[in-house]
């Protein structure tokens, strides 16, 4: 399958009052249209400064992407058009009520009126939010503030959903239907999903891919097995004993030399 997001030595670093801060010093990657891409690495090991490039949040300050083919420092217009992106921590105004988020979202994405209400109710109903509608998004509970966050990133139905840990802080139920949403989104729209997570059985059970980050740079890609069988030493190796071994934080393979990182 075509390769909807490429990138190339991509780097981030920040000015700081203290000297410079490589938050990403180099990442290349490629994700297949319709793969849902598990993208790790431990606290600060640059992922959301990466998701805030690939979604143009962020300008670049080396190297160089394109998301569906669109050059991120060319053409982010093109990048905004076709990304979805939940944030790690959302930023929505807690007196507005759920209907009006969901509609001014649509009006964003230049919809009218009515067709912004119409998206709205299709949204709502997707993602359970119909009984919800009226609230206040301050007074939802956390689990359903996160299905609102990615109600709207979907507004413009992205070919590429970029989620930044969406399971943080849910309980196993609300978790689980997320998964099953982001399973559906690729099965029934071929959706490309690019998502975050600390939760390594999450990346396990949902990714079909995984890349892990360490320290601003690749450190390993391949599929939950590939990673298992060559960094853990076995299929029945757990992707916590794999992670550890691939950021240096864990015993390596017998049978094989240290990992560098
Ligand atoms: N605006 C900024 N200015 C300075 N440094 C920053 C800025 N944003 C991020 N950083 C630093 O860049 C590094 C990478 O941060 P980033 O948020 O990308 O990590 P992360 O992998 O998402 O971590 P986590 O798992 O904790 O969410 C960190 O050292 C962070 O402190
Ligand atoms: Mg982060």
């Amino acid at each position: 399958m075509a390769a909807v997001i490429s990138a190339a030595g991509l780097a981030r670093t920040f000015r700081t009052k203290t000297g410079p801060v490589e938050a990403v010093r180099c990442v290349d990657l490629t994700v297949r249209e319709g793969e849902i891409l598990g993208f790790l690495g431990p606290n600060g090991a640059g992922k959301t400064t990466t998701l805030r490039m690939l979604t143009t949040l962020l300008k670049p300050t080396g190297g160089a992407a394109t998301v569906a083919g669109h050059d991120l420092v060319t053409d982010p217009a093109g990048v905004r058009r076709v990304c979805g992106y939940v944030a790690q921590s959302g930023g929505v105004d807690p007196q507005v009520g759920v209907r009006e988020e969901l509609v001014t979202q649509g009006r964003l994405y230049r919809l009218s009126r009515s067709e912004a209400v119409a998206r709205a109710g299709e949204l709502a109903r997707e993602l359970d939010l119909t009984d919800l509608l009226d609230r206040r998004v301050g007074a939802l509970s956390g689990g359903q503030r996160r299905r609102l966050d990615i109600a709207m990133a979907l507004t413009h139905r992205p070919r590429v959903l970029f989620l930044d840990e969406p399971t943080t802080g849910l309980d196993p139920g609300s978790r689980a239907d997320l998964w099953e949403l982001i399973r559906q989104l690729r099965d029934e729209h071929g959706t490309t999903v690019f998502l975050t997570t600390h939760y390594l059985d999450e990346a396990d059970a949902l990714a079909d891919r995984l890349v892990i980050v360490d320290r601003g740079v690749v450190a390993a890609e391949g599929t939950p097995s590939a990673l298992k069988l060559e960094y853990g030493g076995s299929l029945d190796a757990t992707l916590q004993d794999t992670f550890l071994a691939v950021t240096g934080r864990g015993p390596a393979p017998a049978d094989s030399s240290p990992v560098a990182v």
